[in-house]
């Protein structure tokens, strides 16, 4: 069968690795992809966005099944409209996106099903907003309701940061029309895990959990980021962590889903913070997380094509989908200034040993030769019994790639590692 992978990130990259090894697949496309992916699969130019441009390709080239990683694709309802042209697709609807694109549908959604979740107000009015702020106490969380590239949660420290943010997304439209609305809540403690899970609608398995380094230095310090490392499985992620997240958050907000018609189908990416009245719903994503896929895909022993036709075909519960019990860690690369201003093309040398463990974000063929083109280059990926050993070996692949200005941190699982010694 002819597959199309939509994308172009490290993730799109460690999913058409994952697919590559499937049998039943015989050619696979990756629109746009990138300068890595085009050495594992056929790149197509266009932009996921242009949903006539996407279906017309597929039709075209007889595909019998579209992956659809993205958030905006998602929630401009790429799937729908494959789907209409009689292609299944592994990802959702949508009217289920929506779970990640509306902040506000989200925590209406938590709230109307009793899901725990920071406490929270939604303004649509800058006032009223602000009147609120005057009487909340700090530090407060700020977001915009909708997609923002990962920039639409202000942590305010104080009121004045709160207001500030506020006007930001309100008065000068910073992230236009996605902070019409805002979501303002209760600062919430302790350590965070995200955990991935491929659900049918009705049946939700989670995948190994994770911890993502969002902070673009060593020791949590300077800008959020994309994501700067990842390791899995996370240490705070505990049996009994996994049994209230299964019985308090997962299965409600499936069940949630389904009750208000919109049966999610994919991908649910759960961002979770572990506090000490237990696990409490950061966020919700519609899709596979970068970094995080590139440690979970690894550990991942099934066959990745055969589970993503079970959540699109509503066979979840009859399909093995196992995981190894080793460890891995994902060290990312980036351009220097990131996730500030950074200059693109420079070359990158990645040995042919470590090719393997290497997941391209954001570089280009450039007359034959892989150059930047992103902040976030490459992760280097490995898997091994123990997350010391994972996060050794990780190390050792990024020390033999090089182009100029390359960024990592240095302290990518060492909180993990911390808390597994406690
Ligand atoms: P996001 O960009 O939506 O992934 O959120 C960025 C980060 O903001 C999260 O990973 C958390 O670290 C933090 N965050 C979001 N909401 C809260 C909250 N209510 N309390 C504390 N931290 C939060
Ligand atoms: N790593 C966070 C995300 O994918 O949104």
């Amino acid at each position: 069968m002819k597959v199309l992978v939509i994308g172009g990130g490290g993730r799109e990259h460690a999913v058409v690795k994952a697919l590559k090894t499937s049998p039943e697949i015989t050619e696979l496309y990756c629109l746009p992809g990138n300068g890595g992916i085009a050495m594992d699969a056929t790149c197509v130019a266009g932009n996921p966005l242009d949903l006539d441009a996407v279906c017309a390709f597929a039709k075209a080239h007889e595909i019998g099944y579209a992956v659809v990683t993205p958030d905006d694709p998602l929630a401009a309802g790429l799937v729908d409209r494959l789907e209409a042209i009689g292609i299944p697709c592994f990802g959702p609807r949508q009217n289920a996106a929506v779970i990640e694109s509306s902040k506000v549908f989200a925590k209406h959604l938590m709230a109307k099903y009793g899901i725990p979740t920071a406490r929270c107000e939604v303004f649509d009015n800058y006032d009223s907003a602000v009147a609120y702020l005057k009487e909340a106490p700090a530090p407060i969380v700020v977001k915009a309701d909708g997609l923002a590239l990962g920039k639409g949660v202000i942590i305010a420290e104080t009121r004045e940061q709160a207001i500030e943010a506020v006007s930001d997304m309100m008065l000068s439209h910073r992230f236009g029309a996605s902070g019409d609305r805002v979501v303002i809540e209760e600062f919430l403690e302790g350590p965070e895990v995200s955990v991935l899970a491929f659900t049918d609608g009705k049946t939700l398995v989670p995948m190994v959990a994770s911890m993502d380094h969002k902070r673009a230095l060593d020791g949590d310090k300077g800008l959020n980021t994309g994501g700067m490392g990842v390791i899995a499985p996370n240490p705070f992620y505990t049996e009994d962590v996994a049994k209230a997240c299964m019985e308090t958050i997962f299965l409600p907000t499936i069940r949630a889903m389904e009750k208000e018609g919109r049966p999610f189908r994919g991908c649910l990416y759960f961002g979770l913070m572990i506090t000490k009245d237990g696990p409490k719903v950061i966020e919700y994503n519609c899709r596979f997380g970068d970094p995080e896929t590139q440690v979970v895909l690894p550990l991942l022993k099934s066959d990745l094509f055969t589970v993503m036709r079970a959540t699109t075909f509503g066979t979840l519960d009859t399909t093995e989908v196992t995981f190894s019990r080793d460890a891995a860690c994902c060290v990312v690369l980036a351009s220097q200034g990131y996730p500030g201003s950074y200059e693109k093309g420079k070359v990158i040398d990645i040995p042919q040993s470590v090719r393997d463990h290497v997941y391209v974000a954001g570089a280009a063929l450039k007359d034959g030769a892989l150059v930047t083109s992103g902040g976030r280059v490459l992760g280097c990926t490995a898997t091994a019994p123990t997350l010391k050993e994972a996060v050794d070996a990780a190390y050792e692949i990024a020390s033999h790639i090089t182009f100029e200005g390359a960024h990592m941190r240095h302290d990518i699982g060492a909180r993990a590692l911390r808390a597994a010694r406690e």
